[in-house]
């Protein structure tokens, strides 16, 4: 496919795109207010992608603190809470495009590593994210509602982690 697309930051007018998109493509569906607390909590790394601009995908996260998912110091993570693309514009890089915009976002919040959970089954989401550098770090028995297991994955930046801004 030649179609070319571009990232930006979700404003809170495209809510009814994004919750189009997170209805089509996943079973985890939430209220309005969820996606808006997200952008309020983290606009940078709340993302969209559009074609022709039309948005045909994007990207949600949260900073959350914890220990190390690397080592045993408390530090931001970056949780990549929702990403999808719609079907139709698939397997042209957008889903990569976002995720690396997602953890660049997150990386001016002060985290250097992420994590995500993703259904076992979920085969292309995986290998997505292993391209991106992420691998498995356990397995969440149960973790869906319709009882399907997760893998928590996780990654970690490259470059060190600047405080430019506070997640709210
Ligand atoms: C996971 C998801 C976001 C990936 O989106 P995407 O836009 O298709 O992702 P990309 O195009 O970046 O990568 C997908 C594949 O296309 C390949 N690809 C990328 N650009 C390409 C191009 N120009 N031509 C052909 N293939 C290409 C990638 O190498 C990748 O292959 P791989 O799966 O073997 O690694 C998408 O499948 C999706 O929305 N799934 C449903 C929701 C979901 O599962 N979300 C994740 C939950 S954690």
């Amino acid at each position: 496919m030649t179609e070319s697309y571009s990232v930006r930051e979700f404003h809170p007018d495209d809510i009814r795109h994004v919750v189009h998109i997170n209805k089509e493509t996943l079973p985890e569906n939430y209220p309005d207010q969820f996606f808006i607390g997200l952008h309020y909590h983290a606009p940078k790394a709340f993302l969209v992608a559009e074609v022709d601009n039309v948005i045909v995908g994007y990207i949600m996260c949260r900073i959350e603190r914890g220990i190390s998912s690397f080592g045993r110091l408390p530090v931001k993570k970056g949780h990549i809470v929702s990403v999808a693309v719609l079907n139709s514009h698939r397997h042209m890089g957008i889903g990569t495009a976002l995720i690396k915009g997602g953890m660049d976002a997150m990386i001016e919040y002060g985290s250097s590593e992420f994590f995500l959970e993703v259904r076992k089954g979920n085969e292309e989401a995986v290998s997505v994210y292993e391209t991106l550098g992420y691998s498995v770090r356990r397995v969440l028995r149960g973790y869906y509602r319709d009882g399907e297991d997760a893998y928590l994955m996780v990654g970690k930046s490259n470059s060190t982690p600047e405080e430019v801004s506070d997640a709210e």
